[in-house]
């Protein structure tokens, strides 16, 4: 196990005044987590990307904050030094800023994650303001927000032309205002994730997706390693691909108890021949 420190807030912007990249991944459960942590991963978002990485569904709109407490929690116990972000998922901060506040203190107060993040622009500034004053980090998610992929036009780039860059822009530069520590640009192109991170201060810029100039890149576990069938976008590069490494590994499984060359000596436990003698003995 690694002996390092737990990364606080001032130590993830010493980092980007320092020109170091930060790294961002999402996670979901407690073994994933213990490689993070050992690999050294600054941030982890529990993303409410769960929905479908882990539970199947076709999008993430119908995870609840006990589906998000539940992973974040099994994170936690697995990363206890990273920067640990809960996802506000959908309808637990839209209706209201005193719902945003409850939600994100059930995550704080539950899960001991270090801070919360929520999607949108101007239209979710009051929500977030209510939760930064409320005492909580806040980070700000830009650019492809899958909640609202349906107004989107689906899971597409965002601000290729100047009007919507612009707006997801100043929408930065607002939640900057409203107090966001961070802001994740997810799928903008990279001269306007570019213009944003030049434009930010005092707020860190996380891209995914989005090119090479944030101060950080997140990446969908579940993308880097070939463990998500249904779709492999093409901003996630593979890094490894566990997920024919299991595939593989569950057919020689089956192959070996069919063909019974599974289990052998060493996988079994034996009795000794007296106590067998005996066993026989006193089931007569
Ligand atoms: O839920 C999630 O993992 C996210 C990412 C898509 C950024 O919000």
């Amino acid at each position: 196990m690694t002996e390092r420190k737990k990364l606080t807030l001032p130590a993830l912007f010493q980092k980007v005044a320092a020109g170091q990249q930060l790294t961002m991944l999402t996670c979901y459960d407690y073994p994933t987590a213990n490689f993070q942590e050992e690999a050294g991963v600054d941030m982890i978002l529990v993303g409410d990307s769960l929905g479908m990485t882990m539970l199947g569904y076709e999008s993430t709109l119908p995870v609840t904050m006990e589906d998000m407490i539940r992973h974040t929690q099994a994170v936690r116990r697995g990363s206890p030094t990273s920067w640990l972000i809960g996802d506000m998922p959908y309808m637990a901060y839209q209706p209201s800023v005193e719902t945003a506040i409850r939600n994100a203190g059930r995550f704080m107060a539950e899960t001991a994650c270090d801070g919360i993040k929520l999607e949108g622009g101007r239209e979710m500034a009051d929500r977030m303001a209510g939760v930064v004053a409320a005492g909580i980090p806040v980070m700000g998610h830009l650019g492809l927000t899958p909640q609202s992929a349906a107004s989107l036009g689906g899971f597409r780039v965002q601000g290729r032309g100047a009007l919507q860059a612009k707006r997801i822009a100043e929408d930065a530069k607002i939640l900057e205002e409203t107090g966001a520590y961070a802001i994740l640009l997810e799928m903008v192109p990279d001269r306007l994730c570019q213009l944003i991170t030049q434009r930010a201060s005092g707020c860190i810029i996380i891209g995914l997706g989005s090119g090479p100039h944030a101060h950080g890149q997140l990446l969908i576990y579940h993308d880097m390693f070939g463990l998500f069938p249904r779709f492999r976008p093409r901003m996630a590069k593979v890094f490894g691909d566990a997920g024919r490494v299991i595939l593989d590994g569950l057919q020689k499984y089956v192959q070996e108890v069919s063909d019974r060359t599974f289990p052998k000596p060493e996988n079994w436990f034996g009795m000794p021949d007296d106590e067998y003698e005996e066993l026989l003995r006193l089931l007569k």
